[in-house]
């Protein structure tokens, strides 16, 4: 994968637009379009309480509540760093929103006007690599620069 050229082109796609959710939206659309071998890729928000809530996604309609601390995104959130999990059947507190997901890479999002996480799932196991977890890394923090920004705004 050329996560340059990535890089470059979603800060293309959320260059000009002022809207949080769309870009959100998009971000997701782009990126599970544009990576190989995904059923999932999406945002969940942290609520005051510290649950993590569905945001815009690309893919199956998904858990809409994940409770605080729990599953993959969950101990994703709580450590401030990334999870990378190549079979999710042996991550003892996986929550399965669907049976196609394998593995998965879950990037925590600590901005203070944005706190969540980035999810992607592929149905493949052990689909994420080093230089995937940088590059998707990489991505989010695009992401984050743009609407930063704009929240700001
Ligand atoms: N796999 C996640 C739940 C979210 S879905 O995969 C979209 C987890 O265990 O945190």
């Amino acid at each position: 994968m050329d996560y340059d050229l990535l890089v470059a082109q979603v800060s293309a796609l959320l260059g000009d637009e002022s809207d949080f959710i769309a870009n959100a939206a998009n971000f997701s659309a782009f990126v599970y379009h544009e990576i190989p071998d995904l059923n999932w890729a999406g945002f969940y928000f942290a609520t005051p309480a510290g649950d993590l809530v569905l945001g815009p996604f690309n893919g199956r309609p998904a858990c809409t509540r994940l409770p605080k601390g729990r599953g993959v995104c969950g101990a994703a959130y709580a450590s401030r760093r990334t999870v990378v999990v190549d079979d999710v059947h042996t991550f003892a507190d996986h929550i399965a929103c669907d049976s196609a997901s394998v593995s998965e890479i879950v990037v925590p999002i600590r901005t203070g006007a944005i706190e969540g996480v980035f999810d992607v799932d592929s149905p493949r196991a052990a689909r994420f690599s080093d230089a995937d977890r940088e590059g998707i890394e990489r991505l989010v923090q695009a992401f984050l620069k743009a609407s930063e920004r704009e929240l700001m705004q």
